[in-house]
């Protein structure tokens, strides 16, 4: 009895195990329009290996649609130099997070290219390329574990100091040194255990620690509270320092902080101004 106890423990907690992450990746699937078929992004034969990009981004008059006929971006054209801070905005349904899932080839543009360090993101080996991208969501991808393999998750392997100082950077240390089993604290199904700014916090160590060059952050702040926005604002600031940032916001005191800001309008991407401030809309 002691016996199958000890091998079906283990079995039953790595089926729920997967089961979560089938769950997650559903989420994150979700998030970024993937629910369709798998889309046709291949990697060429002899594609080339990228170790660490220097984060140069280009789109050259790149058109894209979901459905023939059915165009969301119109010839889109901008660069973002290596280290950029850009903040996207535009109306929703505009096409912001279209825009970053072909920046991170989850589609290829039906026409035009987009580069990162000057080349095609279609010549560099696919997992190589999503190797450069930390992503940030607003509704945070966590697996039912503690949290520090939640954290961890972002570059398997770390050492716990490396862990400590992705979480004290993410403005996460301190909430989870007061818990009471601290770092092995499971978060629960889903994270379900924890705040809405909590989990936000633990994805952004997650990013710290993956130390990726280009860092995608889709409505970080629009689940949480005044408070915890400014934590995570914070946090996300420190993160962006030596990467190239987009970050989808429509909140205009977010906004401010951008170097610049790209508005995605009726298929179009051009330079703009922060939207004005939310008293007035
Ligand atoms: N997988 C998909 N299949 C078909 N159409 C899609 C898919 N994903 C998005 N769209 C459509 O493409 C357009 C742009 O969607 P997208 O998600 O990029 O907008 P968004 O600017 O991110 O909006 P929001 O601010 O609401 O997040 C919308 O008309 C949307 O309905
Ligand atoms: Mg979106």
């Amino acid at each position: 009895m002691a016996y199958l106890t000890l091998l079906y423990q283990p079995l039953e907690d790595m089926g729920k195990r997967v089961a979560d992450l089938q769950q997650a990746f559903v989420g994150l699937e979700r998030a970024y329009s993937l629910l369709d078929e798998d889309p046709d992004v291949v990697e060429r034969p002899n594609a080339r290996p990228l170790a660490h990009a220097r984060g140069a981004v280009g789109f050259r008059g790149v058109w894209f649609g979901y459905q023939p006929g059915v165009s969301v971006l119109e010839d889109v054209s901008f660069e973002l130099a290596p280290g950029s801070f850009v903040g996207i905005a535009g109306t929703t349904g505009a096409g912001k997070t279209t825009l970053v899932s072909l920046l991170t080839r989850f589609y290829d543009p039906d026409a035009g290219r987009i580069e990162i360090d000057g080349v095609d993101l279609r010549d560099y080996r696919i997992a190589d390329l999503r190797n450069q991208f930390a992503i940030v969501l607003q509704e945070p991808v966590l697996f039912s574990t503690t949290i520090a393999e939640n954290i961890a998750y972002g570059r398997p392997g770390a050492g716990e100091e490396d862990l400590v100082s992705a979480a004290r950077a993410a403005n996460a240390h301190d909430f989870i040194a007061a818990l009471p089993d601290g770092y092995r604290t499971q978060v629960g199904q889903r994270g379900m255990l924890l705040s809405g700014g909590e989990r936000q916090r633990i994805s952004l160590a997650r990013a710290f620690l993956k130390d990726a060059p280009i860092l995608i952050m889709d409505e970080p702040t629009s689940a949480v509270d005044f408070a915890t926005e400014e934590a995570i604002i914070d946090a996300a600031d420190r993160l962006a320092k030596g990467r190239t940032t987009l970050l989808i916001t429509h909140r205009q005191n977010v906004q401010l902080r951008c170097e610049r800001i790209l508005r995605v309008e009726r298929g179009r991407v051009a330079e703009g101004k922060p939207a004005a401030p939310s008293g007035i809309v």
